[in-house]
């Protein structure tokens, strides 16, 4: 098995979408609970590799695209490029669903008209980013691997500090998570937010709140 990491290129993103879906349930193959197997690529990877392909660092496994990482330096900037450029021509193509839509499309479709606005214990925390490796190639240090390149390129970009969100149900992420050294920092009903700081605050900054 050949592993290596690189850039993301254009021509990786139909195996980005395939690989979202097949980690799409809390990990697992989410392929048998949507209708519509682009929803989630959509949402979940698609828009920063176009927002921010230098943050996109695909897996490869004999050449072939088999995990990625990719994300954000900015939320706030993301999500308003989001707004602008991203969510509005997906809308023409998926309408809102009707309130009593309970499907996994319908969740995911209700998030392209949601503005996303950050919560308040996350503007410490301005970059985030999404990890997904195919079950092949897990659990062979990669992921650790690929978190390792991430940070170093957010540190260049002067990046304070990174948050990510992971499922209650997805024991694994969250072990892994607390391994590379991400901490908790707020819980909602089903996800946990974790986070990491990536330069120290300075001394000045703290002389001068004393
Ligand atoms: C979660 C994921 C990114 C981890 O990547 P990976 O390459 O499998 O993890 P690594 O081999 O680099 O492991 C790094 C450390 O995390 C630990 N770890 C990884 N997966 C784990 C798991 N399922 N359970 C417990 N610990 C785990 C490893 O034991 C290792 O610890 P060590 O260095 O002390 O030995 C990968 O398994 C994955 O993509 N899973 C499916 C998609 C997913 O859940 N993405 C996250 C969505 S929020």
């Amino acid at each position: 098995m050949n592993l290596e990491m690189r850039p993301y290129h254009p021509s990786d993103l139909v195996a980005l979408y395939r690989i979202c879906l097949l980690t799409g349930d809390s990990g697992q193959d989410a392929s048998k609970l949507f209708k519509d197997p682009d929803i989630l690529g959509h949402y979940y990877a698609a828009p920063y590799t176009v927002f921010e392909p230098e943050l996109c660092f695909v897996l490869t496994c004999s050449g072939k695209p088999s995990g990625y990482i990719l994300g954000t330096s900015n939320s706030a900037r993301f999500w308003e490029w989001c707004e602008k450029a991203w969510f509005p021509i997906l809308r023409e193509q998926y309408p809102l669903p009707d309130i009593k839509n309970t499907s996994y499309d319908a969740h995911i479709i209700r998030l392209f008209y949601n503005r996303q606005i950050m919560p308040n214990d996350l503007l410490p925390y301005p970059a985030h980013l999404h990890i997904d490796l195919l079950p092949a190639v897990q659990h062979r240090g990669m992921g650790r691997q690929l978190i390792q390149v991430f940070l170093q390129k957010l540190k260049e970009l002067k990046v304070p500090a990174v948050h990510l969100q992971v499922g209650k149900r997805n024991t694994g992420a969250i072990h892994f998570y607390s391994k590379v050294g991400f901490t908790r920092i707020s819980e909602e009903k089903n996800s946990i937010a974790f986070g990491k700081r990536l330069v120290e605050k300075s001394p000045e900054r703290y002389s001068s709140s004393c």
